[in-house]
């Protein structure tokens, strides 16, 4: 498989990397310690074409591959994953199901400001007892004439408080299970849409993560996706997409936790030598490079391989399982190569260990992964 970048690619990440040194890098520490939502940053990520990076020109969005995608992915949580992971749910999750599945109608109403980075998106699936088991929905939509009339409560949902438009998975009918399942796009403020408690976080401490609660909301029947019964598959089909933009984070943490220790080791003298130079610290900066590189071709292949159309779900989490992995491997040894100065503030790599956590649970476990992946396995 041909990884060769074009001169397109080269440019998404030259500016994607400028944006997040100049820009993100200088609130990130501050807004991880007090847990302050990136407002003006995510603005700017829409203003740049990050927010709807693979929706058409025709619908707000910059018309680019799953790969350049990627690529900016990677560079955003190189220095601030929660930037990544909330341009990562607006991109993959909602602006892909919603250019895949929505209507003309939806398109116009919700893709275009989405996409535009003009609104922002949340992707409500996981509820207090449907994590893994995401089938296992209670949150409910009884149709009555032209809207339907939903009540439940989701968990974990990122961009929860700040989302203008949320995509809803609920059972229409539970009686058939997963394929009475449906999928809605829930705007903020209608009546009966509420927050539960915000989440306080070991990381991703500066994204938005609440439970949300729904209680009689009248949601018309224009804004669901597809047909009835449509909203499981429509969930685990998007993320198959959404798993690649999380390998991406996971590679711009593991990556960032390489660059901080070769900077580290090149500087810190111990026995009158940089440490860099004993080959206890030069094999864990080997294993971490190779790792890395490992992890981001596989995170390439499977964007490859969805940009051409073919079927990419076990690659993606192979990808996300290896990659977030890789990821909290890299943050460890980051920290072992800087000794009690990786253990306090002062350095950036306890955070990085602290943001790399989440990849292997959200969007599906590291398990789930094995799950898809061995399922794949068997089925070939
Ligand atoms: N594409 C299309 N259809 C799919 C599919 C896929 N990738 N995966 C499953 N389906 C279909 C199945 O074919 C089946 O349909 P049929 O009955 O017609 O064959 C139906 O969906 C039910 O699937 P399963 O029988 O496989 O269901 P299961 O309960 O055995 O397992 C699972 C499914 C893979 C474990 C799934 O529940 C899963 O992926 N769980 C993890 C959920 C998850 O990733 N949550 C993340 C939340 S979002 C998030 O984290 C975003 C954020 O804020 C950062």
């Amino acid at each position: 498989m041909n990884f060769e970048l074009n001169e397109t690619h080269k440019m998404i990440r030259e500016t994607a990397r400028q944006f997040a040194t100049d820009i993100i890098s200088k609130s990130c520490d501050e807004r991880d310690e007090k847990e302050i939502f990136p407002t003006d940053e995510i603005k700017q990520l829409g203003e740049l074409g990050f927010m709807g990076m693979m929706v058409p020109e025709q619908y707000g969005g910059a018309g680019l591959d799953s790969l350049s995608y990627v690529i900016a992915m990677e560079e955003i949580s190189r220095v601030d994953a929660s930037c990544g992971v909330i341009m990562s749910v607006n991109n993959s999750l909602v602006c892909y199901g919603l250019n895949k599945y929505g209507t003309e109608e939806q398109k116009q109403k919700y893709l275009l400001p989405l996409a535009q980075g003009k609104k922002l998106g949340a992707f409500a699936l996981s509820e207090p007892e449907a994590g893994s088991d995401a089938t296992n929905q209670h949150t409910i939509a009884v149709k009555d004439d032209d809207h339907y009339v939903l009540n439940g409560i989701k968990n974990w949902i990122t961009n929860g408080t700040t989302a203008d438009y949320v995509l809803v998975m609920a059972q229409t009918d539970p009686s058939k299970g997963s394929k009475g399942i449906s999928a809605f796009i829930v705007e903020k403020g209608m009546p009966g849409f509420t927050y539960g408690k915000k989440e306080r976080k070991l990381g991703i401490r500066s994204s938005d993560t609440v439970s949300l609660l729904f209680e009689n909301v009248k949601v018309p029947v224009a804004n669901r996706i597809g047909d009835e019964g449509f909203g499981f598959k429509f969930a685990m089909m998007t993320l198959e997409g959404g798993r690649i933009g999380i390998a991406a984070q996971a590679l711009g943490i593991a990556q960032a936790s390489l660059d901080a220790s070769l900077e580290y080791s090149k500087q810190r003298k111990a026995f009158d030598q940089p440490i860099a130079h004993l080959q206890a610290i030069q094999f864990k900066l080997a294993d971490m490079a190779t790792e890395i590189e490992a992890a981001r071709m596989l995170t390439y292949q499977a964007a490859v391989l969805k940009d051409a159309g073919q079927p990419f779900g076990k690659q993606a989490a192979m990808a996300k399982l290896f990659a977030s992995k890789i990821a909290v491997k890299s943050a460890l040894e980051a920290i072992q190569i800087h000794g009690g100065y990786g253990y306090v503030r002062e350095y950036k790599v306890e955070r990085y260990l602290r943001d790399a956590k989440i990849t292997e649970i959200y969007e599906g476990t590291s398990e789930i992964q094995r799950i898809v992946i061995s399922r794949a396995l068997l089925k070939d």
